[in-house]
């Protein structure tokens, strides 16, 4: 297919952020986490939404079984196995999909078959036919990957490869399970199935690249100049160990380099910022600061040199403008005496629509913000509407929190929760401010969760900015990451272990319903 812009054949961009992404340690994502997600990646343009693992968890089975029924363009994907259990359940949560996609894959290199499956080729080829066979029942678009094709031996990569898209499969994907591969060596294995497999005309390929050597995107743009018409990424990389290709560096390098890959994607790239953003702070992993496209640094200017030369001419030192990213300088915004109107205009120039009862909360909190803070920044409301989304219906709340500390002082908290509608109130010391508040919460509401990580940025410049604290708690294998942000750094951290608390208890309920008791 070619894009009626600019007449370039097109990339079809193939999200994994809520199933590769999310086997991220520590990336948990709650089921309303995963529905803004999926919604805001159909919006900007995604092709094709890995939604989950259905067999994996009634909670994966439920994201890609709702993910179905709530995007409006997209292909929605559920991952399987090849045995036929994991492929029923991908059909069955994708029941409701106008454009479903099953994704199944089985291992072809010796070490995997080897030491992982213990089956021999036979039985592997025999086993690609069974389960891509079996997918076609559930949908036409049915996809095959060969995990750690990159370690695959040719020959048997190419019998594999065949025998997929003979027993239906329309998508064939490439993974670099391991990240071992280099561009030059990734566009020859493309390059050697397209040639040598028959009917390989008649399939997609496609790429799946891993960033251990940090060389996720160059591969996967090699693949695309060998022939892969799509790409398999994640946004802001996310993904197991060293993540996945990042979406925002694949779309983007297609972009600005279409002189030499003159390839398009239906990608809207400026909402590309908004959806790090989002991934980010429901995930909790920092966007590094020189990170490429999304990075805060992206398109910060520091050395005399630079400056002077983008005074004179922005091209001297820029290959894309901050806004084709969805990046803008930071910009004034409302005041503390903006009314609800305004308040309204400027989310939904945001892409913010909220319910009523969370605008009306919402915006009281943006006049208590007001009060506190000079100039309020596009960067704090959009902390201030993240933190109203990922609140939900909380179990547990902060209602009252009086801090001391400083030198000479013995760091103590005061601290009242409501826990289910009940009020508990208690006093406790720690080794710091942080630590007492932490304290206080555990004892008023006991749990096993251990701290994984407390991480503290600032949302915007000044003293009086907002610090957004993210709190990774860790309770039986089971990691989920709390934030918030507020002017007082020390109630942001209350207010964000206790984020974390409630998807914890979200967590709980959903693996174990009855385990939703409210603790002492
Ligand atoms: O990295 C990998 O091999 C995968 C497959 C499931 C496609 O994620
Ligand atoms: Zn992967």
């Amino acid at each position: 297919m070619t894009s009626s812009s600019t007449g370039f054949e097109t990339i079809k961009i193939f999200d994994t952020t809520l199933r590769d992404g999310e086997q991220s340690p520590g990336a948990a994502m709650t089921h309303e986490e995963k529905l803004r997600i999926a919604e805001l990646l159909d919006e900007m343009g995604v092709d094709i939404i890995e939604a989950g693992f259905p067999i994996s968890s009634p909670g994966d089975f439920k994201a890609v079984n709702e993910i179905a029924k709530l995007v409006k363009r997209a292909s929605v994907c559920g991952l399987a196995r090849a045995g036929f259990k994991d492929i029923d359940r991908a059909g069955e949560a994708l029941k409701t999909a106008v454009r479903p996609r099953i994704h199944t894959f089985i291992s072809t290199s010796p070490v995997h078959m080897k030491h992982k499956l213990q089956m021999g080729e036979n039985a592997v080829l025999e086993a690609i036919g069974a389960s891509v066979t079996r997918a076609r029942n559930f949908t036409d678009d049915v996809q095959w990957s060969a995990e750690d094709a990159t370690r695959t031996v040719p020959d048997f990569l190419c019998r594999a490869v065949e025998v997929a898209i003979h027993s239906g499969a329309t998508t064939i994907n490439i993974p670099d399970t391991v990240g071992y591969s280099t561009p030059q060596e990734y566009f020859e294995i493309v390059s050697m199935l397209r040639s040598r497999v028959p009917d390989a005309d008649k399939v997609i390929f496609s790429t799946h690249c891993h960033n251990d050597l940090g060389l996720a995107v160059a591969n996967s743009l090699a693949g695309v100049l060998a022939g892969a018409r799509q790409v398999e990424c994640t946004i802001n990389g996310i993904g197991e160990r060293a993540g996945n290709a990042a979406l925002e560096e694949v779309v983007m390098g297609l972009k600005v380099r279409g002189d030499i890959m003159p390839f398009a994607t239906g990608i809207d790239t400026t909402m590309l910022a908004r959806a790090s953003k989002l991934v980010s702070n429901v995930t909790g992993f920092p966007v590094q600061y020189n990170k490429a496209i999304v990075g805060k640094n992206a398109f910060s200017h520091e050395s005399g040199i630079h400056q002077d030369g983008m005074l004179k001419h922005v091209e001297t030192y820029e290959i894309m403008r901050p806004e084709d990213v969805g990046v803008k300088s930071t910009s004034l915004m409302l005041g503390k005496l903006s009314g609800r109107h305004a308040f309204r205009d400027k989310l939904e120039s945001m892409g913010y629509t909220l319910e009523e009862a969370a605008f009306e909360d919402a915006f009281r909190r943006f006049k208590d913000l007001a009060d506190k803070k000079k100039h309020v920044f596009d960067e704090d409301l959009v902390a201030l509407v993240d933190d109203e989304i990922g609140r939900g219906h909380d179990t547990i709340a902060v209602k009252y929190l009086r801090v001391e500390s400083g030198t000479g002082v013995e760091p103590t908290a005061a601290l009242t929760l409501t826990v289910a509608g009940e009020e508990r109130r208690v006093t406790a010391v720690g080794d710091g401010p942080v630590d007492a508040i932490f304290k206080a919460i555990r004892a008023l509401y006991e749990h096993t969760a251990t701290l994984q990580l407390f991480q503290i940025s600032a949302v915007t410049e000044g003293t009086d900015a907002q610090a957004t604290v993210s709190v990774r708690l860790e309770e039986e294998g089971r990691t989920v990451t709390g934030k918030a942000s507020d002017t007082d750094t020390m109630a942001a951290a209350a207010y964000a272990y206790v984020n974390a608390l409630n998807k914890l208890l979200v967590k709980r309920q959903k693996l174990a319903p009855e385990a939703l008791t409210v603790a002492r």
